[in-house]
């Protein structure tokens, strides 16, 4: 199976996923990597570990439908089994989310459904929650509202800030990517209506 990622920055979380792949010797191949500006810094990683890397710049599309269709004639070009976003910070055309529909999944810093959108740890403090975490989801049109795949929960501690908030939140994320991807390719999610169902492993 193969993997491709979309990022719009530092690429922790791909990271993390191609790291565990390593470790745990997942059949897969990650066929790219496309970040939709140059500057992104998970290209560099990508590069030092021989994954195809891509930029397809979104501030040469005059709209996001232009952008989106180059984007999702390079991810077939790849071949994509899963399309994996990790910190892709672009909003896309529903004629994306369709096109990967059911193989198209977010990670979102926050407990969905508390805090879509930008600056969740921000929020979560100014909102008081005493819990915070992240949320892997498969994406639908609806922006962070995708059937949920898996959540991890951490603490707000009293002399938060958003940077230490996110630095934790970001831990976990690391943990929980993985798991989701790996679940995916091994075949043990099923989508039903807004929920998502998972199969225990093959014995
Ligand atoms: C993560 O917190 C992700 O949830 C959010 O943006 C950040 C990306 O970090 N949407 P990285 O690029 O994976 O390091």
């Amino acid at each position: 199976l193969s993997i491709v990622t979309l990022i719009s920055g530092r690429g922790s979380n791909f990271e993390a996923i191609v790291k565990t792949a390593q470790k745990e010797a997942w059949p897969v191949i990650f066929s790219g990597v496309i970040a939709n500006h140059s500057a992104a810094k998970g290209l560099d990683f990508a590069r030092s570990e021989g994954i195809p890397a891509f930029t397809v710049e979104h501030r040469a599309h005059a709209t996001r439908e232009s952008f989106d269709e180059v984007l999702i004639h390079k991810i077939d070009q790849l071949g994509a089994d899963l399309v994996v976003l990790a910190g892709f910070m672009r909003i896309l055309t529903p004629q994306f989310i369709r096109h990967f529909e059911g193989r198209l999944i977010n990670i979102h810093p926050a407990l969905l459904p508390q805090f879509p959108g930008l600056h969740t740890h921000e929020r979560a403090l100014e909102a008081g929650v005493k819990t915070h975490g992240a949320t892997v989801h498969f994406v639908t049109e609806g922006v962070d509202e995708g059937p949920i795949i898996c959540q991890a929960s951490v603490p707000v501690l009293a002399d938060d800030s958003a940077d230490t908030l996110a630095a934790r939140v970001l831990s976990a994320e690391h943990q929980i990517y993985p798991r989701a991807v790996k679940w995916f390719l091994d075949g043990r999610l099923r989508i039903e209506g807004n929920q998502v169902k998972l199969s225990p492993p093959e014995p």
